[in-house]
């Protein structure tokens, strides 16, 4: 385990500061978060994503708190010093800002996050507003926002007009008035992400919104080739875990058949006279 000092808010308010870009990742469980916390990721997020990578269902909306409290908890024993949110599912704030601050003190209290995310902009305002006021660091997330894909028109770049990116510039301002720590820009054309950034005094954090934020983030499904369905184009592929492990499945399934696995050394006996104790034991009962 890295013996790395446990990443705060000042130290990545600090590094914003210094103008040293943020990493973040979504991962899901404890081997990978044991990964992403040896590679010195400063923030990782649980994300609701785990619907579709982790649970095979085709959108976002029918995971539960039950399904992200169980992850994100797992994802905190990996992940001892790394800043950690928990995505907050839909409809586990939507309906009021009494269920909201619930929902997010359960990730707070069952599975040691730092902080929570939610979607959307001036519409959660009052949500944001009533976290924060119960001592629960708010990241916010704005573009596209894939528990509203059906209002959004399915899965595209937010904000190509004039009048569609000032939403979302308002929506920034909305969201840091209203005291959240940080601010996910997804899908966003990259000069909208820059003109939030420079006006911002939170870090912004870019999936697929270009180079000019405070911060990257990728979800480590997609960097790997973990999600068979598809890899988003703003998605970069870093390693082939998809090929490695396939490739070790195919391998296995022909050492069994051709009777290559178990080799000697992976299997344990007794003694030949413990043996054969054991055959006159079981021929005196027959
Ligand atoms: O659930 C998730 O992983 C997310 C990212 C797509 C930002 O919300």
């Amino acid at each position: 385990m890295s013996e790395r000092k446990k990443v705060s808010l000042p130290v990545l308010f600090d590094k914003m500061a210094r103008g040293i870009p943020l990493t973040m990742v979504t991962c899901y469980d404890y081997p990978m978060a044991y990964l992403v916390e040896q590679a010195g990721i400063d923030i990782v997020l649980v994300g609701d994503s785990l619907g579709m990578t982790i649970l095979g269902y085709d959108s976002t909306l029918p995971v539960t708190m039950s399904d992200m409290i169980r992850h994100a908890a797992a994802v905190r024993r990996g992940t001892p010093n790394t800043w950690l949110i928990g995505d907050m599912p839909y409809m586990s704030y939507q309906a009021s800002d009494e269920s909201a601050v619930l929902n997010a003190g359960r990730f707070m209290a069952e599975a040691a996050c730092d902080g929570i995310k939610l979607e959307g902009g001036q519409e959660v305002v009052s949500r944001v507003k009533a976290i924060v006021a119960a001592g629960i660091p708010v990241m916010g997330h704005l573009g596209l926002t894939p528990q509203s894909v059906s209002s959004l028109g399915g899965f595209r770049l937010q904000g190509k007009s004039a009048k569609q990116a000032k939403k979302i510039v308002d929506d920034a301002r909305a969201l840091e008035d209203a005291g959240a720590m940080a601010i996910l820009l997804e899908l966003v054309p990259d000069q909208v992400c820059e003109l939030i950034t420079e006006r911002a005094k939170v870090p912004i954090i870019s999936l697929g919104s270009g180079p000019n934020a405070s911060g990257q983030l990728l979800i480590f499904h997609d960097m790997f080739g973990l999600y068979p369905k598809f890899t988003p184009k703003m998605a970069k592929k870093y390693g082939d875990a998809d090929k490695v492990i396939g490739d070790g499945l195919k391998q296995y399934v022909a050492e069994v058949i051709g009777k290559v696995f178990p080799e000697p050394e992976r299997y344990f006996g007794i003694k030949d006279e413990e043996y054969q104790e054991l055959r006159r034991l079981v021929a005196a009962e027959e």
